[in-house]
């Protein structure tokens, strides 16, 4: 088969999810960051088909909010009676002059380039049919490729219907078909639920052309992993852990060490600058970029968030949303929140948060703080204990930090406030006035040393 858009997918999408144990479709619980049903559209996507349709059944709400960007029809199985009774719905929907590539949706680790070669090695007609197969080490739940002593595929039996010998064949059925229309819609008619689940099973259908003489190809050709279909959180938990180890490799083979891969969550759009070096435990989601020379220990979490070169990020910080530049050193156990940037050379150190915050270069936090709406300038030196009073219950603002501003430890900035370049804050101040640059800004009670006082309370005569 080759020509460029001279195909038609079909996801077959509804069903009830029952071994998943979940109020939602299975299909909307992601792997890596990202649902069922988005992976398997996408490889679909990838193909560049004429049309892809999606069969879905009780779980078209939640599915078609989860897909709405995509440019798919949605065709109704209204009662989930099995995969023959699936793709039977499509049947007014499909262009009968095209073939037609079925797919299982829950079989999330499929790759582009094995699907891309078992639609153009087929040969197609409307004698024909493909399937797609592999060798499993535990063929158990799936439906068996039963062939004769000439290797020729005769049936395709599922797990409950198998004789204890036909239990025992390691080729399975993945759930990837490629059918000429005319050839698969006249066989669906003809299946019955006359099985032990009283389902109508696409499979049977492929049993049926056999009978009548049709060429069934059995391409075995992809590896085990990529057939798995995902039934239970067990095989969501197996198949995520594939996911993982692809990304981490494709990361170490760019040049990135991975101490210990096994324990990172790294999602696929994430990339990492060469010798930048993840410690175990380090979890990067959604949009993020990481320069070089960067070190992430152990424990850090990251999402959508670019950061710079020769960062260290040291244990148990977790930035969300942020703009980090060169040089940074942030944590450890630090929060970096949404709309933040942290420029070149600065130090967020432990227990400092940081929300909507531009934090300059050279600048540092070293410890316990919360700065929140706040705009801090160059080589300022943020005193531990600092507070940005940002909010009164109904809204929020800003405070202006300028360059080279010394903030004594122990401060409250009640926002809005604006301290001047180079002023300097004396320790445990409660500042609610702009400070002008160059400044001392004093806000506390003076110090009184009450001389014996403690001898005197002894005596129970402290006043
Ligand atoms: C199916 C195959 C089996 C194969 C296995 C591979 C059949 C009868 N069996 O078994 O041979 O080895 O996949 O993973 O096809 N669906 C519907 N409507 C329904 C039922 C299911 O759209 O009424 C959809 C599901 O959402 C799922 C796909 O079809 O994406 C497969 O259904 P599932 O129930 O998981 O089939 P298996 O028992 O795994
Ligand atoms: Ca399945």
């Amino acid at each position: 088969m080759n020509k460029k858009n001279n195909l038609q997918i079909i996801i077959l999408a509804a069903g009830k999810s029952v071994r998943f144990k979940s109020k939602i479709s299975k299909l909307i619980h992601e792997l890596l960051g990202k649902p069922m049903i988005v992976r398997i559209i996408e490889l679909a996507e990838a193909l560049e088909p004429s049309r892809i349709l999606v069969v879905v059944g009780d779980n078209k709400e939640d599915l078609g909010t989860c897909i709405c960007d995509k440019k798919v029809t949605l065709v109704c199985q209204k009662r989930p009676l099995g995969t023959g009774h699936a793709l039977a719905q499509c049947e007014q929907h499909v262009d009968f002059q095209q073939p037609l590539l079925v797919m299982n949706a829950d079989t999330p680790l499929m790759k582009q380039e094995s699907l891309r070669r078992f639609i153009e090695t087929g040969e197609y007609n409307d004698n024909t049919m493909h399937l797609l197969t592999a060798e499993m080490s535990n063929p158990s739940n799936y439906g068996r490729i039963i062939r004769n002593s000439r290797n020729k595929v005769t049936a395709i039996k599922e797990d409950i219907e198998c004789t204890a010998t036909e239990k025992k064949v390691r080729e399975i059925n993945i759930g990837f078909y490629l059918f000429a229309p005319r050839l698969i819609f006249a066989l669906l008619k003809e299946i019955a639920p006359d099985n032990a689940k009283g389902e109508y099973y696409l499979t049977d259908a492929i049993t049926l052309a056999i009978d009548r003489g049709k060429r069934v190809i059995a391409v075995k050709d992809v590896m085990e992993e990529e057939a798995w279909g995902i039934n239970t959180r067990v095989d969501l938990a197996r198949a995520e852990k594939i996911l993982r180890l692809r990304k981490t490799e494709e990361l170490m083979m760019n040049g990135v060490t991975i101490r210990d891969p096994e324990s990172c969550y790294i999602h696929e759009q994430v990339s990492i600058g060469q010798d930048s070096i993840l410690y175990p435990g380090v979890i990067i989601e959604g949009d993020c970029q990481i320069g070089e020379q960067s070190i992430l220990y152990s424990n850090v979490r990251i999402r959508d968030t670019k950061i710079g070169n020769g960062v260290v990020i040291y244990d148990h910080t977790v930035i969300e949303g942020a703009e980090i530049g060169d040089q940074v050193k942030i944590g450890p156990f630090a929060r970096v929140r949404p709309e933040s940037r942290i420029l070149d050379g600065a130090k967020i150190g432990n227990f400092v948060e940081l929300k909507k915050t531009v934090f300059g270069k050279y600048s540092k936090a070293n410890h316990l703080s919360y700065l929140g709406d706040a705009v801090i300038g160059e080589k300022a030196n943020i005193g531990a204990g600092t507070i940005t009073c940002n909010y009164d219950g109904y809204h929020k603002y800003q405070t202006l930090i300028e360059d080279e501003v010394f903030v004594g430890s122990d401060t409250q900035f009640v926002a809005p406030v604006k301290i001047g370049k180079g002023a300097y804050i004396a320790a445990g101040s409660t500042i609610t006035k702009d400070v002008p640059e160059y400044a001392l800004g004093v806000a506390r009670g003076r110090q009184e040393n009450k001389l014996e006082w403690a001898k005197r309370k002894k005596r129970g005569k402290s006043k």
